[in-house]
């Protein structure tokens, strides 16, 4: 996510000062859950699926030698040829279609010429798109050919920790579950949870309510109750040396603060009667 009013909110939290007066206006800020029809998620599943297109071809054309920005053109054909448009491009003055972050750089890095793919990088790739009204939003992080066996773990280890999210859905349950079990895979690894970023309901707008933070907290949409019709996106996000993170320059990167190694594996889900739905997967 980059609400920023949401990063705001969570870095005053974390880092203190007038907690009480803060944490009642947080509950007011929060964008209520918005409930999706039968009708409107089967919208929902079509946004999804085109947007697991794009990282399906993304896994095919991620190699050594490679720019990001040839990525975001790959992307921008993509999405087009499915009548849909990216959801980040303009968003909050965004200027690309998807985010690439390789290496330390966490989340909302800049597509550009310069920027080209070595062996052993690690490459996050955020996708959005709208498509009839509706958004789908995926994130994955891809190896550049052959990479360090820590860099194999870290990515091992957020992958799992985005399903163990997932398996934790279940209709009457509540978000807090989420986030639980996202820790839970995580922290054994040794290896620390982002948080001053959070995962969010998706429908009409890329972010809704409630905010699925990675990490139990006494965060009032914890309580939130999931219901079928709720669609969440579940982010993990995983640094190798420390959950700390900062910003770039160009107001956008996030990186590690430590530098150290980062991931980002996200996937819009629907709430069912059947338990969890994943939506951006073919
Ligand atoms: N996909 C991101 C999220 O999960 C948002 C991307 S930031 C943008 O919330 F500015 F690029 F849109
Ligand atoms: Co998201």
């Amino acid at each position: 996510m980059n609400d920023e009013s949401m990063m705001t909110r969570l870095r005053r939290r974390l880092h203190g000062n007038g907690r009480q007066r803060i944490k009642a206006r947080q509950a007011q800020e929060r964008p209520a859950p918005v409930f999706k029809s039968p009708r409107e998620i089967q919208i929902m599943r079509e946004a999804g699926r085109i947007v697991a297109r794009v990282h399906q071809a993304f896994r095919e054309a991620i190699r050594p030698g490679i720019s990001t920005w040839d990525l975001d053109e790959l992307a921008a054909t993509t999405i087009h040829s499915h009548s849909a448009k990216s959801s980040f491009l303009g968003y909050r003055g965004y200027p690309a279609n998807i985010c690439t972050s390789i290496n330390e750089e966490l989340v909302h890095g800049i597509p550009s010429r310069e920027r080209v793919l070595v062996e052993g990088d690690i490459i996050s790739i955020d996708v959005g798109v709208f498509y009839r009204g509706f958004v789908g939003d995926s994130g994955w992080t891809y190896p550049v050919g052959a990479i360090e066996p820590a860099a194999e773990k870290l990515l091992q280890v957020t992958e799992d920790s985005l399903n163990a999210g997932i398996k934790a859905i279940r209709s009457g349950g509540r978000v807090l579950d989420i986030s639980a079990a996202v820790q839970n895979s995580v922290e054994p690894s040794g290896f620390h949870v982002v948080r001053e970023y959070t995962g969010h309901g998706v429908g009409r707008a890329m972010h809704e309510g409630p905010q699925v933070l990675n990490y139990v907290s006494d965060d009032t949409d914890g309580r939130v109750v999931l219901r079928p019709g709720l669609v969440i996106a579940i982010e993990p996000m995983v640094q190798m040396g420390t959950w700390r993170t900062e910003t770039l320059q160009d107001k956008w990167t996030v990186i590690s603060e430590d530098h150290s190694l980062s991931a980002h594996f996200e996937h819009t889900v629907a709430v069912t009667n059947r338990g969890p739905e994943i939506l951006t997967r073919l």
